[in-house]
């Protein structure tokens, strides 16, 4: 038995046997017959080889560089996977500790990107800002542009990494018309984040252990999914050898939208909408005749359960022990409930997804809405970073450059003005 796939015009009866090399073939295999594939939203078209992540959407399995999620969320930090997207393996003890001084050591932000965030108005999206701010730093760093070279190349991984959280942190304080507040160099990465949010005239912020454990769980969880949308942005961009910045403002702008990054918020809304446990019968009852969709349920890729989700639920109990339980928590509890035994959601294999309990999360940790998709955009840094270095550095790629099928008219001549018609108008020579 052959490797292969064998494909037959059968217009023309003509044949080419194309190899299987990991469960994919190469679409250029049909070019000789002169035929293209047409895949929009790439739904089953792979655009690169990747050792990063691996997802198995049918059984529910999430893992980084081979190790799964749940072991990560229970024995890693944030800073010690995002080493692990980046470098492909755990740190040593010596490894982890020089990560962390980088990191620790390249959060500050120079004054002039900081009067940049000054500029935008009172009202400003923090996304909006982050994107911005981001792409701005570029203009700081302009070596970054030399992106085929290996040193230069980590010193700007180090630097996002370690200024988005600043950065995230400045634009929520904007927004909030509080005065920024610098990094602590003596606090851990997400004490730190949180330190930068909530500072108000206390000597150095402290954050209850739990609260800090639980955001980094979070963090962990978020910090890389494959070929998402945003992560496709950044090696499309980073595939025209932009720097890294630019590349990793249009992924951040990628994750805005509310099909991306935005979800969390829709869950937040539809319950607060619902309001009341005993309202979830009737809008189940709306949603199962299309009138609404349940946020926060059902998965492109995972469609047994998202391995996310279940850490997220348990990670929400041990923040609502110290901020009190969230109200909208016993909503979502008895919404989740209704629905996994409810025949519409089974037979579609709809279940809770990571954004189902990360909004009630964001929201008891005392964050306004519009700081949800920020908050997926610090730690999705690492995975957007692991997902450009491979790119820049895979010999197979180029510049990104999708074939299209024209479906346009076919060649005319040029009309001139005076003789166009737009149907049912009188054009302009006979008016
Ligand atoms: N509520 C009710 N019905 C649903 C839902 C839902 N949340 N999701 C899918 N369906 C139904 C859909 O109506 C369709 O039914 P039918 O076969 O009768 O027409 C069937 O399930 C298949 O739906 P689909 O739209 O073809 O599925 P998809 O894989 O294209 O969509 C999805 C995936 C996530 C966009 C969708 O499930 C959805 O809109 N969910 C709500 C939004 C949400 O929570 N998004 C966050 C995704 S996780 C974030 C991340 O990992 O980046």
């Amino acid at each position: 038995m052959r490797d292969t796939v064998t494909i037959t015009d059968n217009r023309t009866g003509k044949t080419v046997e194309v190899p299987i090399d990991e469960g994919a073939i190469r679409a250029t295999g049909l070019k000789e017959l002169g035929l293209s594939s047409y895949d929009p939203a790439f739904l089953n078209t792979a655009s690169v080889t990747s050792r990063i992540t691996y997802i198995d959407g049918d059984a529910g399995i999430l893992r980084y560089r081979g190790y799964p999620i749940e072991q990560l969320a229970e024995e890693s930090t944030y800073l010690e996977t995002a080493y692990l997207l980046i470098h492909g393996e755990l740190p040593t003890q010596d490894e982890l500790y020089g990560w962390t001084h980088e990191i620790t050591h390249h959060t500050f932000l120079h004054e002039n990107l900081k009067e940049l965030m000054h500029g935008f108005r009172y009202d400003a999206h923090p996304m909006g800002m982050l994107v911005s701010a981001v792409a701005a730093l570029s203009t700081f760093y302009p070596e970054a542009s030399l992106v085929d070279d290996e040193a230069t190349r980590m010193a700007q991984v180090v630097r996002l990494i370690a200024k988005v959280p600043t950065i995230a942190a400045f634009s929520y304080r904007h927004s909030r018309g509080l005065p920024y507040v610098y990094p602590d160099n003596e606090l851990g990465f997400t004490e730190n984040f949180l330190s930068m949010m909530f500072r108000i005239a206390e000597p150095r912020y402290r954050a209850e252990p739990e609260l800090i454990r639980a955001l980094d769980v979070l963090f962990i969880l978020h910090a890389d999914h494959e070929q998402n949308c945003s992560a496709n942005v950044m090696r499309s961009i980073g595939s025209s050898k932009a720097d890294p910045y630019s590349a990793l403002a249009g992924a951040a702008a990628a994750l805005y939208g509310p099909l991306h990054g935005g979800a969390n918020e829709a869950v937040l809304k539809m319950l607060a909408e619902i309001g009341d446990v005993k309202r979830i019968p009737e809008f189940i009852a709306r949603v199962k005749a299309g009138e609404g969709r349940l946020m926060g349920f059902g998965h492109r890729v995972y469609k047994n359960y998202d391995p996310r989700a279940k850490i997220i639920k348990q990670t929400a109990d041990a923040v609502f022990e110290i901020t009190g339980r969230n109200r909208l928590l016993d909503i979502a509890l008895e919404l989740e409930k209704i629905a996994l035994e409810d025949e519409y959601f089974v037979t579609r294999k709809l279940y809770p997804n990571v954004d189902f309990y990360s909004g009630i999360i964001y929201q008891a940790l005392g964050l306004p809405i519009a700081m949800f998709p920020v908050m997926f955009a610090i730690p999705r840094t690492a995975g957007w970073l692991a997902q450009w270095l491979e790119g820049v550095t895979d010999p197979e790629q180029k510049i990104a450059r999708p074939r299209q099928v024209y479906v346009g008219a076919a060649e005319r001549d040029y009309v001139g003005l005076g003789y166009r018609r737009t149907p049912g108008a009188r054009s302009l020579a006979t008016a």
